[in-house]
């Protein structure tokens, strides 16, 4: 009995590695098709989706899903659809180019994929990628915040038409070239190509981040601060999936051009409690004024309990000129301005070569005060108090 029980395992042993010679033998012989010409056969096809449903489906389980109800962060999730999806996955009634349909597997139109899928799931695809096939992983995993904002844009994709899906994308900008602005000093700029091209969709051609509170406000900001952070971008040093995609092809003559338009335009008008479409708008009157009082003391003083210095010694709370190098705060959105300090605080921003002034401030800074500061720079006045 225990004879043959082990000249079975000996001829099962043989057989296997007969088996994986001969599997061997056909991957040297260069015979496996890995032509993307002629498809998958059905079955391969079957197995490798069955196979990615059930990995999405298992390691997708345990995340959180917030708020995605949000108007900003749905154009937010838009404008990166545009410049980071549509190549592939096509927009509404224009289907997708004759260049996908060549792959494989092909990149599905997702207006039929979305309603089988809950929104962890797709946010864990479009956080990883797949391998193996085209579809990328986020440019940079430290920005997890945007991920959410295609995964909002997506639940509203499969209803939307081509006029809706451009509005979102575009809101009332035209690309038609040869367009020209007044500048805050009253000359007329010519906006140069790239900016109508590329950037006017999220920031606007008036640089006032479309008043959706998604989009950072560049009109008035100051040019150093605008380049220096674009290289940033372009080298990965800021993080931000949707923004490395737009400077990594940036030649510093465009940059440079860029940055000069924007600085030169009219600064953002301060922002009301009431502008509809954020955060703040929720927050009554009496709020807003005890808030914007608690920040301005921050902004003037610092919190010395803390470790936190003051704001004003890098961010004037004046209209000083556009040429120095620290950012502006003045007039931007309060959502953009709490975001970028709950990133500093996570460690999750970059920035440029001095951004780590920021890290030793915003570290000892409680959420309620960084909502305070945030409103409290948001609502000064650039125009009253500029003077270049
Ligand atoms: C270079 C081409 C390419 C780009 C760019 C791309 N994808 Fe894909 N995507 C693919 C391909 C190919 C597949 C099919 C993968 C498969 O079937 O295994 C896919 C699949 C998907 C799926 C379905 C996954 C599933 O579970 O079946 C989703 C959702 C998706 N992509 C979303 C996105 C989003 C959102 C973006 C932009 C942030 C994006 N893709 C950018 C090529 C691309
Ligand atoms: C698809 C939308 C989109 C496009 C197109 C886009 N941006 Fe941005 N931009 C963003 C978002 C979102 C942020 C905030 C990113 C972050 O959190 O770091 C940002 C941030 C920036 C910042 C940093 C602002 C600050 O206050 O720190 C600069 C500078 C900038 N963009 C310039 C440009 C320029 C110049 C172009 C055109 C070449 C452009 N962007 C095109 C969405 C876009
Ligand atoms: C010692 C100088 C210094 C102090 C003090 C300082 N900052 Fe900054 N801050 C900077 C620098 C420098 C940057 C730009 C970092 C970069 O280039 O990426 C910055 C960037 C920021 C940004 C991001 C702006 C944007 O558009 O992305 C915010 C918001 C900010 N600071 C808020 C504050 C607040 C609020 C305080 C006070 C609690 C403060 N800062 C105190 C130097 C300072």
């Amino acid at each position: 009995m225990k004879q043959s029980y082990k000249q079975a395992l000996k001829i099962i042993a043989v057989l296997l590695l007969v088996l994986a010679c001969g599997g061997a033998l056909v991957v040297v012989s260069g015979l496996i098709p890995i032509r993307a010409s002629s498809g998958h056969w059905a079955i391969t096809s079957w197995f490798l989706n069955f196979t990615k449903d059930r990995a999405v489906a298992t390691q997708s389980s345990g995340i959180t899903v917030p708020e995605l109800d949000d108007a900003a962060l749905v154009a937010q999730g838009a404008g990166h659809y545009e410049i980071g999806c549509r190549q592939c996955h096509g927009a509404p009634e224009t289907g997708r180019s004759a260049l996908v349909f060549g792959m494989t597997p092909k990149p599905p139109d997702l207006a039929e994929i979305v309603p089988h899928k809950g929104p962890a799931e797709l946010y864990y695809v479009i956080k990883h990628g797949i391998k193996m096939t085209a579809m990328p992983a986020w440019p940079n995993l430290k920005r997890e915040d945007e991920i959410w904002s295609v995964v909002a844009f997506l639940q509203k994709y499969p209803e939307l038409s081509l006029a809706e899906y451009e509005q979102l994308v575009w809101g009332e900008h035209n690309k038609q070239s040869g367009q020209s602005i007044a500048s805050a000093e009253g000359e007329n700029l010519q906006v140069p190509h790239t900016v109508i091209e590329v950037c006017a969709g999220c920031h606007g051609l008036d640089g006032q981040g479309r008043g959706l509170g998604a989009f950072p406000r560049l009109a008035g900001q100051n040019v150093a601060y605008l380049e220096e952070s674009l290289k940033a971008y372009r080298g990965g040093m800021r993080h931000s999936g949707t923004m490395q995609i737009v400077a990594g092809p940036l030649q510093d003559d465009e940059i440079q051009e860029v940055s000069r338009f924007y600085a030169r335009l009219q600064p953002a008008d301060p922002v009301e409690r009431t502008e509809p479409g954020r955060k703040s708008a929720d927050i009554s009157p009496e709020e807003w004024n005890a808030a914007v009082e608690r920040g301005a003391k921050i902004a003037a003083e610092g919190i010395p309990d803390q470790g936190v210095g003051a704001c004003a010694d890098c961010h004037p709370t004046t209209r000083q000129s556009f040429e120095n190098s620290y950012p502006t705060l003045i007039g931007q959105a309060p959502d953009s301005l709490m975001r970028q300090l709950e990133l500093f605080q996570q460690r999750k921003r970059g920035g440029t070569k001095t951004a780590n002034l920021m890290h030793a401030v915003v570290d000892g800074l409680k959420p309620e005060q960084i909502q305070a500061v945030s409103f409290y720079y948001a609502q000064l006045s650039a125009q009253k108090s500029r003077k270049n």
